[in-house]
């Protein structure tokens, strides 16, 4: 039912007939999932109400949290906005990260889009994907192209083709499969007000890019405020008045990216005492009859080798970037061996630690454990 076309990202052409054929459909107001640089999508004409409502419907999305406009080309930026009004930061990060995992939130031309693209706000979210078969596919569809993450509501972003199909095989028309995607997690969602870019979803260009750009940007650290909100830690009230005041991407409220397991991330300043006590945990949990799993580094993996059922690396310590790649992955593999406790442990904050921390505090429902 859920029609299937693979696609070489480093040789793919516009004239390639499967690519015309899935261009073709989302022109019919038919739903296409995409490989992207960050996780894949699934596309539908940003015009069509219809189209759109059916990505909303084989998702099982809240129809409150609205989609990010996909294009391929800075002209289609006027069909969205008016572009002649631009403020000089949205262009300036334009300029700097455009192709690439950076969405920018821009006043909405009324009747650009499907109204329940915006979930009715007077803004739309607008990016250009840094990935050979998204950027020929919507330029070959001819539209802009709405595209939310290609998961079932609520489960870990795709990215692989192979995750896609595990969440809905039979509930779209096509996928393009182009393999595994380089980033991982989803584009950082910025909105400039007064000249300040505030952060509203950490992702894959960091904060610190960000700043090297544009002078003032405002993202919130997610484990002091995690920890905030578990009474685990004791933040300033700085940081509390911080994180109440900085506006959220409607999506963020949901919970996300969770694996069926019961997920904890576990941070501290002593990897030995994080480690001695995740193996205290594991050794109670598999006692329960659980079954066990740890997401963890290169460098403590031997760590729990005897203890939990399932480790999973996710990369080295040293490389944030391999860590954020397999992230969603690993959540998978957990469900994929139907664990039903995990433990993980916490990535620095910096770069694209920021985003990891993010997606894995939301997965955990903010289950944190300061050691
Ligand atoms: O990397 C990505 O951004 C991926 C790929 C497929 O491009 N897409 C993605 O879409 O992550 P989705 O729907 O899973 O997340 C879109 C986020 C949500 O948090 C949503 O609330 C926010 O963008 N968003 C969309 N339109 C918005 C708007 N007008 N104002 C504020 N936030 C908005
Ligand atoms: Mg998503």
């Amino acid at each position: 039912m859920t029609k299937v076309w693979i696609m070489n990202p480093q040789t793919i052409e516009a004239a390639d007939s499967g690519l015309q054929e899935a261009a073709r459909w989302l022109r019919e107001g038919k739903r296409v999932a995409f490989p992207t640089e960050t996780v894949y999508g699934l596309g539908a004409d940003a015009r069509s109400a219809e189209a759109v409502a059916g990505i909303f419907a084989a998702k099982g999305r809240p129809s409150d949290n609205p989609l990010i406009v996909h294009i391929a080309d800075r002209s289609q930026l006027g069909d969205l906005t008016d572009a002649d009004r631009l403020d000089e930061t949205s262009r300036r990060l334009m300029d700097a990260f455009w192709p690439g995992p950076l969405t920018l939130v821009l006043p909405a031309k009324p009747g650009a889009v499907a109204a329940n693209v915006t979930a009715g706000l007077p803004t739309v979210a607008v990016r250009m994907p840094d990935h050979p078969v998204a950027l020929r596919l919507i330029e070959a569809a001819g539209c802009p192209v709405a595209a939310p993450s290609a998961n079932r509501s609520g489960r870990p972003s795709p990215t692989r083709a192979s995750h896609v199909l595990a969440d809905l095989d039979g509930l779209i028309d096509g996928i393009v499969d182009g393999g595994p995607t380089g980033v991982g997690v989803e584009s950082t969602v910025v909105e400039v007000v007064d000249g300040v870019v505030h952060v509203l979803r950490p992702g894959g260009v960091s904060a610190e890019e960000l700043r090297r750009v544009a002078g003032r940007v405002e993202a919130r650290g997610e484990l002091s405020a995690a920890l905030a909100r578990s009474g685990e830690g004791r933040p300033s009230s700085g940081q509390l008045a911080e994180e109440e005041a900085a506006p959220k991407s409607p999506g963020m409220k949901y919970a996300h990216y969770a694996p069926r397991g019961r997920l904890t991330v576990v941070s501290g300043d002593s990897p030995d005492r994080i480690s001695a006590w995740i193996r205290e945990q594991l050794r109670k949990a598999s006692a329960e009859g659980e079954r066990t799993g740890v997401l963890t580094f290169e460098e403590h993996c031997e760590q729990y080798g005897s203890e939990a059922d399932v480790v999973v690396t996710a990369g080295s310590l040293k490389s944030p970037e391999t860590v954020a790649r397999n992230l969603y992955g690993a959540l998978r593999s957990f469900d994929e061996q139907n664990v039903t406790v995990i433990y993980a442990e916490a990535l620095e904050e910096e770069g694209i630690g920021l985003a990891v921390m993010n997606r894995l505090l939301k997965a955990a429902g903010h289950r944190i454990k300061l050691v």
